[in-house]
């Protein structure tokens, strides 16, 4: 198995009521993955999901790939201790599939990260739910993700929170999230082009801020677009592995947390010459 940004060190899979075989697999997934290298209704605005092969079947929940969505979800996510209903039930709507390239796209429901070109890769579907869920959203919360990538996470997103708003690095990945979330109809996800070190001050304030790229420390332009009480969750750290932290935002201050080991691809543009000083006055 190859080695892929965009993964954690998961807790183990409880498998109830698998096959041995089965059950074996999924026990050894974990263990190849650390050694190598996220049907409540939904709480956002239900986006017209229009499907470019069949629109019908998907706005429905029945694509060809429902089912092995759904043991996605049971094996890989809701087995390592996801419980947010809504997340699950994001999880188990968003076509993953539509979202990866054509080549690696019969790879899109296995436990592991996958390249969408440029050196950047789509995130593991656990990491994706863990960090959904930390940022403990409700319908109406506005989001601004940092790393659209494929746009899959922002599909999630919008389906857990009222808006969401994504900045993408590379114009060629921000133009292809666009298109497939507009083709899919998630019409509550807006994408930009750009370093999101400075985030989305029109935009701001936000109930809640993602990075999905891994800064070395956390911009504070992202921190200050926080709304009191808004949640930021990051992977943050310049070696190979970073630690997973959330910080929620106080009347007085900020609280931070910290969860698990994750492995992300670095966050590129300023935050690569951000040393934590401040300027010198000029
Ligand atoms: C792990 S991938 C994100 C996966 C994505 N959320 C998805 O669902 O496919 C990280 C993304 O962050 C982007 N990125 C890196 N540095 C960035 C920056 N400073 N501003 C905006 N995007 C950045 C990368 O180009 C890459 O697409």
């Amino acid at each position: 198995m190859s080695v892929g940004a965009g993964t954690a060190l998961p807790p183990p899979v409880r498998v109830a009521g698998a096959a041995p075989a089965r059950r074996a697999a999924c026990l050894l997934l974990p263990v190849l993955l650390l050694a190598a290298c996220s049907a409540t209704p939904h709480r956002g605005r239900v986006p017209a999901v229009v499907a470019p092969a069949s629109s019908a079947a998907i706005a429905t929940g029945v694509d060809a790939w429902v089912r092995v969505r759904r043991s996605m979800v049971r094996q890989q996510i809701a087995a390592r201790g996801i419980d947010d209903p809504a997340v699950l039930s994001a999880m188990e709507v968003v076509p993953r599939h539509l979202f990866v390239p054509r080549p690696h796209q019969s790879f899109a429901y296995e436990d592991r990260p996958l390249p969408i070109g440029h050196g950047q890769t789509i995130s593991q579907p656990y990491v994706v739910a863990l960090m959904s869920e930390l940022l403990q959203l409700d319908g109406a919360d506005r989001v601004l993700e940092i790393g659209t990538g494929s746009g899959y996470h922002a599909a999630v997103l919008s389906r857990v929170a009222g808006e969401v708003y994504s900045i993408e690095i590379f114009p060629a990945l921000a133009e292809r999230a666009r298109a497939t979330l507009s083709g899919l109809g998630y019409d509550n996800v807006e994408v930009r082009v750009g370093d999101g070190y400075g985030g989305w001050p029109e935009a701001a304030p936000f109930d809640a801020v993602l990075l999905t790229a891994a800064p070395a420390r956390i911009p504070q332009p992202l921190l200050d677009q926080l709304t009191v009480g808004g949640r930021l969750v990051a992977p943050v750290g310049d070696g190979g592995w970073q630690e997973l932290v959330r910080v929620t935002r106080r009347a007085d201050g900020f609280d931070e947390e910290r969860f698990t080991l994750v492995r992300f691809v670095p966050m590129l543009g300023e935050a690569q010459s951000d040393d934590g000083t401040e300027p010198l006055p000029q």
